[in-house]
């Protein structure tokens, strides 16, 4: 059984759904990187100051961020989970995602987290920068359009009145600014299998990492 798995692709693709999943089905724990990077957002956003390289740097220093077996996220020692889900709180954690300072502090951090092995971990760079030698690699993704269409319909069955153009747009110009930046952009890596999900059912999906963890 693969120990270590790596599961990367862009905004909406359903990485932390089918990661969450496997995790229970194996045993691992999961841990979602992105969570991370939205909880620096979250603080930045909160200063009330106006943001720069240097303000994302500062609140980054001495942040605390911990996610428990529950996939409960506490910043600073307080509970953000559903704080850091905002679009705000996703555009903010795409910006500070972009920092030199903020990858290296976070990668540290994730790279300590997947130590002991049995760790299903989702991101944008895990496979090509913070677990360059995991078991497996996946990169998963599906089309802009069905990303889209998930993400609506999530808020729907929320009760969020949300708009499937805007968040169409808001997809496209986080995977564009996610693969664009210039430290440890969204990539496939070498090794990693692609999973295109645009017409596979979670279960499907699912059942394929298994599948591939288990050689
Ligand atoms: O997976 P997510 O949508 O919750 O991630 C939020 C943002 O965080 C995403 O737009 C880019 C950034 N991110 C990153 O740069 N590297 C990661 N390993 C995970 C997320």
């Amino acid at each position: 059984m693969k120990k270590i798995i790596a599961v990367d692709g862009p905004a909406g693709a359903g990485k932390s759904t089918v990661s969450k999943i496997c995790a229970t089905k194996l045993g691992y724990t999961y841990i979602d990187t992105g969570a991370m990077y939205r909880a620096v957002g979250l603080k930045v956003l909160s200063s009330g100051k106006s943001v720069d390289e240097d303000l994302i740097i500062e609140m980054t220093r001495d942040i605390k961020i911990e996610l428990d077996e529950a996939a409960r996220v506490f910043l600073d020692g307080r509970e953000v989970t559903k704080e850091i889900r905002t679009p705000e709180v996703s555009r903010a954690a795409s910006d500070v995602a972009k920092v030199g300072f903020v990858r290296q502090k976070l990668t540290e951090l994730q790279r300590q987290m997947a130590v002991r092995g049995s760790v299903i971990m989702d991101g944008r760079d895990i496979g090509t920068q913070v677990l360059p030698n995991a078991d497996l690699k996946i990169f998963l993704t599906a089309s802009v359009s069905e990303r889209a269409r998930r993400r609506f319909e999530e808020l729907k069955q929320k009760g969020v009145a949300a708009n499937l153009a805007t968040i169409e747009k808001e997809i496209t110009a986080r995977d564009k600014q996610d693969s664009e930046r210039e430290i440890a952009p969204l990539a496939q890596a070498e090794d990693a299998v692609l999973l295109d999900s645009t017409t596979m059912t979670i279960d499907e999906v699912v059942a394929e990492i298994l599948r591939l963890a288990k050689d």
